[in-house]
């Protein structure tokens, strides 16, 4: 393994290490935090079971916290050779750092500060939306109050991608090249572009939320299928290009899968400690973090597609078109044990507009909602646009665990699809 990655998998295995730490101390920290944490007011309550229990909150907060320290423990690993180069063969070491020249015959190392700095925005982003997840669990901030702020957390990411890289044009998929040329510039819109993707990560995972333990199993698959695609550019015979960049992704994804299994293993069904918006805002930044400064935010949209979907399909109650309750996570029928769908109730006063009313009713038609009316056509109940609930409508009522193990099943398989695009499709539509 250290052959390949260039004879260097020192740092690698570093990094594992730490990645197990940080998997042991996250663990530990939350079975002994979690009568602390609801001391503290942050608990919730586990509606989807018969005894409604008060759980831990944002224990997600420790699992950042543990990741974080991880991070920064590792920074002298990857920097190792560097610093011992810049800093040996005597003279003076500020002049040694920062000036190429040439002694005794020899040329000196100039240390590679572009890196440290990329290392060090993505630290600060990280450490950003912590700040704001841990907010979030602490006042219960209004969802068009907070809905930006990931924007804010992913400006070092920008400065440094405008500094180190700056390239802001696209390839053109080869059937469109004869109109519009090889490459197209975005210019600023490609920074547009990547605050969109900061803002959508974190959020999109929030909305996906509501049964034990999907938060994070969804996280999990997406961190391991960027470890997967990082892993096939870093096994090939010759080093690629891009080695760089994808060892620095791995350095953040394995810590970071390291404190996701030690929250599931509290999180997953019949959750001992809920997760909290920190977890979600912090396991969409990390991708944000890995994918813009490795430059794969298309990947990482591809790996995405359910929480788009999710997201797409949400748009009528986000933006108020349906009514859209405080929470939207399938219901619990006591009788059966079973979750079913939850509804948005229609009284005989206020119904849809002609409009929604005939859209609602399309999607009915179409399988994508369901719809009941009584006698005179009037709406009653509809149910309400989250992933979680059109399962539900598809499948049948299904016990908790179920659910969120097929949703995590679908993840996988989208995932697994959207590598291939990537890398086979991609060959046929853009010549790389
Ligand atoms: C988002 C969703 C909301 C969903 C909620 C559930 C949108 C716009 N918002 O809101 O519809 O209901 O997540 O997380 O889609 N809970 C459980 N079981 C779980 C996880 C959570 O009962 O497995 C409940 C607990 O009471 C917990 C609460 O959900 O305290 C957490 O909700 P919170 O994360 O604050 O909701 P939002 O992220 O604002
Ligand atoms: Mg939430």
């Amino acid at each position: 393994l250290a052959n390949t990655f260039q004879g260097d998998g020192y740092p690698l295995i570093a990094s594992l290490a730490l990645s197990g730490l940080a998997f042991s101390a996250t663990f530990s920290m939350i079975r002994w935090l979690g009568p602390t944490f609801m001391k503290a007011g942050l608990k919730g309550v586990d509606m989807s079971k018969h005894h409604k229990k008060e759980l831990p909150e944002c224990m997600g907060g420790i699992a950042a916290m543990c990741y974080l320290l991880a991070v920064i423990i590792f920074i002298p690993f990857p920097f190792y050779k560097d610093i011992v180069a810049a800093t040996s063969g005597g003279g003076n070491r500020d002049v040694v750092m920062h000036v190429e020249h040439v002694q005794e015959g020899r040329f000196l190392h100039r240390f590679p500060h572009g890196k440290l700095a990329s290392y060090l925005s993505a630290v600060m982003a990280l450490q950003s939306i912590s700040l704001l997840g841990i907010s979030d669990d602490l006042f219960d901030i209004r969802w068009r109050h907070k809905f930006f702020i990931p924007a804010f957390a992913s400006i070092p990411l920008l400065v440094v991608y405008f500094v180190d890289f700056g390239v802001t044009s696209v390839v053109i998929p080869l059937p469109l090249q004869p109109y519009l040329g090889e490459l197209f510039n975005l210019g600023a819109l490609y920074y547009v572009y990547m605050a969109s993707v900061a803002i959508f990560s974190p959020n999109s995972i929030n909305i996906l939320a509501g049964i034990n333990g999907i938060e994070v199993t969804q996280s999990i698959v997406i961190a391991l299928l960027l470890a997967f695609n990082d892993c096939l550019y870093l096994l090939t015979p010759y080093p690629h290009p891009a080695t760089d960049s994808h060892l620095f992704s791995l350095y953040f994804l394995l810590p970071f899968l390291g404190v996701s299994f030690a929250l599931l293993w509290h999180n997953w069904y019949p959750a001992r400690v809920f997760v909290g918006d920190t977890y979600c805002y912090f396991a969409g930044m990390v991708f944000v973090v890995v994918s813009i400064l490795g430059h794969f935010s298309k990947t990482l949209i591809l790996l995405l597609i359910p929480q788009i979907f999710n997201f797409v399909y949400s748009v009528p109650q986000l933006f108020g078109l349906v009514p859209c309750p405080r929470h939207r996570l399938p219901r619990f029928n006591a009788r059966t044990g079973l979750l079913e769908p939850s509804v948005t109730v229609w009284t005989p006063e206020r119904q849809p507009k002609p409009v929604i009313a005939w859209g609602l009713k399309m999607l009915d038609k179409l399988r994508l909602l369901r719809v009941t009316l009584d006698e005179e056509g009037k709406f009653v109940e509809t149910s309400n646009f989250t992933i979680l609930n059109l399962w539900l409508v598809w499948r049948g009522p299904l016990r908790e665990d179920r659910l969120a193990m097929e949703i995590t099943g679908m993840q996988v398989v989208v995932g697994l699809f959207g590598l291939f695009v990537r890398h086979r499709l991609a060959l046929i539509i853009f010549r790389e």
